[in-house]
């Protein structure tokens, strides 16, 4: 059985004062004895992950980034290593989401070289990938998340070094979710697509998230779609009333 994660991404907010936001985390699941039942982990941005690491020892709480270059060093000014977020104390990063494909023009050659940046550095990247709107209005979704996420996963990924994300474009931060069917329909997709990649018995562990819109009032019925191991969440992960409720209306009810 695969153990679902739930991930926070924080994207371009956080502070020092969102700390009392990890902490307040942090309390609910220690209060709870069944806090196993999911793995749990917020994404902040850069400056916060070391503070963010310390407020969450001793908790189930685990950290990542946000996103990391090609290179571990270099005349790369500005940039974040994956190297340097390991030694920040992350344990997963981010790579390949679609604001990143979009506003930085990734391309999923680029998001292959940051997972294995990740996987060389001893973090887990968690490969995001997702449709336009268009994509979907033409029918093309599976074929093109198919591709997309086989061209995005390095060499040397197996089920448990590597996380997926699937978000389609059009329903982050927007209220919209596709239905629980197709959902079920490219996970499934991506699950046969990477049996070529890294072999039935491996694929089998991996872990492929949902993203898009995940709030409390959605979690269950999402999450408890066939094949969805979990779910990487952007505004409902800020605030730690509304991220616990989606960590307890999918997992703890
Ligand atoms: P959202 O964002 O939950 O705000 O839709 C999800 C994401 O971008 O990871």
């Amino acid at each position: 059985m695969r153990k679902a994660v739930v991930a926070g991404n924080w994207k371009l907010f956080g502070t020092q004062a969102s700390m009392q936001e990890i902490d307040a985390l942090r309390e609910k699941l220690n209060a709870i004895d069944n806090a196993q039942t999911c793995d749990v982990m917020i994404c902040p941005p850069a400056t916060i992950v070391m503070s963010a690491v310390d407020r969450a020892k001793n908790s189930v709480i685990k950290i990542g980034g946000q996103n990391c270059h090609t290179e571990q060093n270099g005349a790369y000014t500005g940039e974040i290593s994956a190297e340097m977020l390991r030694d920040a104390g992350a344990s997963h990063v981010i790579v390949g989401h679609s604001e990143r494909r979009t506003q930085h023009q990734e391309t999923s050659d680029q998001v292959r070289s940051k997972a294995a940046a990740a996987m060389t550095a001893g973090l887990v990247p968690i490969i995001c990938v997702g449709e336009a709107e268009a994509v979907r209005d033409e029918g093309q979704a599976e074929q093109f998340i198919v591709e997309q996420i086989c061209s995005s996963m390095p060499d040397g990924a197996n089920g448990e070094n590597v996380m997926v994300a699937y978000e389609p474009i059009w329903a982050i931060g927007t209220g919209r979710t596709p239905t629980p069917d197709d959902i079920g329909i490219i996970h499934k997709a991506i699950r046969n697509g990477l049996e070529g990649v890294m072999g039935e018995d491996e694929v089998k562990k991996l872990r492929i998230l949902y993203g898009g819109s995940v709030k409390g009032s959605n979690a269950k019925s999402l999450m408890g779609v066939d094949g969805v191991d979990g779910a990487l969440v952007g505004g409902a992960s800020l605030k730690a009333d509304d991220f616990y409720a989606i960590i307890s209306e999918a997992y703890l009810a």
